[in-house]
C-alpha cells in the first residue's frame, strides 16, 4: 500500500533529515512511527500526501510514485487520506463544523447524510457544543480534537496523524488512540506518529522508530 524505498531528504539548509528509509506498509496495518524530536517523524508523513519530495529514493502509495504524480492525480489520491497535521491546518475564519465538513465542501458532497456523519463524529469527540465557533475560541485540545475529526469523519482509505494526541489528556487520548485503532480494523491503514509511551504500550503492531532520520 505505501512503500518507502530508499528515501533520503536532505533540506535546504544541508540539514539530513531522513536517510535510506526502506519500510513497506501494508493496507490496513497500524503502524506508529516514534523517535525524539527531529528525528524524521514529520519529514516522513509529509512525503506519503505529496507534501515533500524525497530528495532521493521514492515513495509508493497505492501503485504510483506520489512526486511523479500530475497535481490532478495527488488531488484524486489526497481524497482518500485523511490527514491530522501537526499544527492541524484549521481554517481560521470558517466556524468549527465548516472545518469539519471541509472534505465534503470540497467535494461538492455536503448532503444531509455527510452532515449527520459530521455531527456523530462531534459528538463523539465532545465538540458539537462549539459547532457555530470559530477555532481560535478552543483550547488546544479542542482545535486537536476538529482537526482529528475532519481527518476520520470521511473514513478515508489512508490515515495520516503527525502527533494527533499532543495537547490531549491521557484519557482523550487513549479514546483517539483507539478510534485509529478500529478504523485500522475497518480496512484502513493508519500512520500514526507519537512520542506518547502509555499509547505505544498499548498497541501491538509495528512501530517505526526514527533516530536522526534512520530507521532504529
Ligand atoms: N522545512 C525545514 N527546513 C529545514 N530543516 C527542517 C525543515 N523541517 C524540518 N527540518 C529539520 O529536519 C529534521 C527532522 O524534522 P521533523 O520535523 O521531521 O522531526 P520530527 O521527528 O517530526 O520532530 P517533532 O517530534 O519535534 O515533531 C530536524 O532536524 C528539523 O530541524
Ligand atoms: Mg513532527
Amino acid at each position: 500500500m505505501i512503500h518507502f524505498k530508499s528515501v533520503s531528504k536532505i533540506y535546504d539548509n544541508d540539514v539530513f533529515a531522513l536517510k535510506g528509509i526502506e519500510a513497506h506498509i501494508q493496507k490496513g496495518e497500524f503502524i506508529f512511527v516514534t523517535g525524539s524530536s527531529g528525528a524524521g517523524k514529520s519529514t516522513l508523513l509529509k512525503m506519503i500526501y505529496g507534501g515533500l519530495k524525497p530528495s532521493d529514493g521514492s515513495v509508493v502509495v497505492g501503485g504510483s510514485i506520489v512526486d511523479e504524480l500530475s497535481s490532478y492525480r495527488l488531488a484524486m489520491l489526497r481524497r482518500q487520506m485523511g490527514i491530522v497535521f501537526q499544527d492541524f491546518k484549521l481554517l481560521w475564519d470558517r466556524s468549527v463544523v465548516d472545518n469539519v465538513c471541509l472534505p465534503f465542501y470540497v467535494w461538492g458532497k455536503l448532503n444531509s447524510e455527510n452532515k449527520e456523519l459530521s455531527e456523530l463524529m462531534m459528538k463523539k469527540f465532545d465538540i458539537w457544543k462549539y459547532r457555530n465557533e470559530y477555532p481560535h475560541k478552543l483550547s488546544g485540545g479542542e482545535q486537536q480534537k476538529v482537526a482529528i475529526c475532519r481527518a476520520l469523519v470521511t473514513s478515508p482509505w489512508i490515515l495520516i496523524a503527525d502527533e494527533p494526541t499532543g495537547n490531549l489528556d491521557p484519557k482523550s487520548a487513549e479514546e483517539v488512540f483507539k478510534m485509529f485503532y478500529e478504523a485500522a480494523q475497518r480496512g484502513s491503514t493508519v500512520i500514526f506518529a507519537t512520542h506518547n509511551e502509555h499509547l505505544l504500550s498499548l498497541h501491538k503492531g509495528r512501530v517505526l522508530k526514527l533516530d536522526k532520520g534512520r530507521l532504529a
